[in-house]
């Protein structure tokens, strides 16, 4: 009798080692494969922002990327585009995913020194953008001016950093943001070297306004979710 009980509980042991190292073999397997996509998708984003001379940081391009694959739009309107570096990083995603397009709004040509760039920024955005033709549209003039009233899923404002530049792209574009979109906006930080002209004008309008909610924020870039119109 003694012997058949010895027996019982040396299985039950063997069963319960064998479910524990099971368990730990698959965390091990999956802590090595999320160790090994993490440096994967931190090495593309590099290498995307490598292509130009951009002025986005690794991070926050990291935290546009997660906004494109968790929102998965299909109607991207970035207002600001470059030389093309966020542009870019978005439009491999949109690529990625087979959805969705990108509507680059910018100055460009008509952009001059005294606005801030200086001459031939545009050129280096048709490089930088020419794998992902078909996945976006470029739009040559001010924010505030091109014709524009379609719906959108997801809106990036990185242009006009003045008070009432920043305000007058929300007050245009945030509207059309349909409910269970997103809107990010670049260089809101209260700093010397960022413009806080960005943090005053979002403080003022999307912070208070119930019908968006904080999603977060990386560096200087800050994510609001459209709850409602
Ligand atoms: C900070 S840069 C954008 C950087 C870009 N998003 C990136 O991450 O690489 C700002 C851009 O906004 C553009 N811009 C400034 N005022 C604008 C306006 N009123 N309408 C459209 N684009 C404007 C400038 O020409 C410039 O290229």
């Amino acid at each position: 009798m003694e012997a058949v009980k010895a027996c019982a509980r040396g299985e039950r042991r063997l069963v319960a080692s064998v479910r524990r190292f099971r368990q730990r073999a698959q965390n091990y397997y999956f802590r090595k494969l999320a160790r090994y996509l993490q440096p994967m998708e931190y090495r593309r984003v590099k290498e995307i922002r490598s292509r130009t001379d951009p002025q986005i940081s690794v991070p926050e391009l990291l935290y546009l990327r997660w906004g494109i694959r968790a929102f998965r739009p299909r109607t991207v309107v970035e207002i600001g585009s470059f030389n093309g570096a966020s542009t870019s990083l978005m439009a491999d995603q949109v690529q990625q995913l087979g959805v969705g397009k990108i509507y680059a709004v910018d100055l460009f040509a008509q952009s001059t020194k005294s606005k801030g760039h200086g001459g031939g920024y545009w050129r280096a955005f048709d490089h930088t953008m020419q794998p992902y033709t078909g996945w976006f549209e470029k739009i040559e003039g001010d924010s505030k001016t091109i014709p524009w009233n379609h719906p959108i899923d997801f809106l990036f404002i990185d242009g006009d950093h003045s008070d009432a530049g920043v305000s007058a792209d929300i007050m245009k574009y945030a509207p059309l943001v349909q409910p269970g979109g997103c809107i990010f906006l670049h260089d809101y930080a209260d700093s010397p070297e960022t413009n806080s002209m960005v943090k005053t004008a979002v403080d003022r309008t999307l912070m208070c306004d119930p019908a968006y909610r904080l999603l977060g924020q990386v560096g200087s870039v800050i994510a609001f979710k459209k709850l409602h119109s």
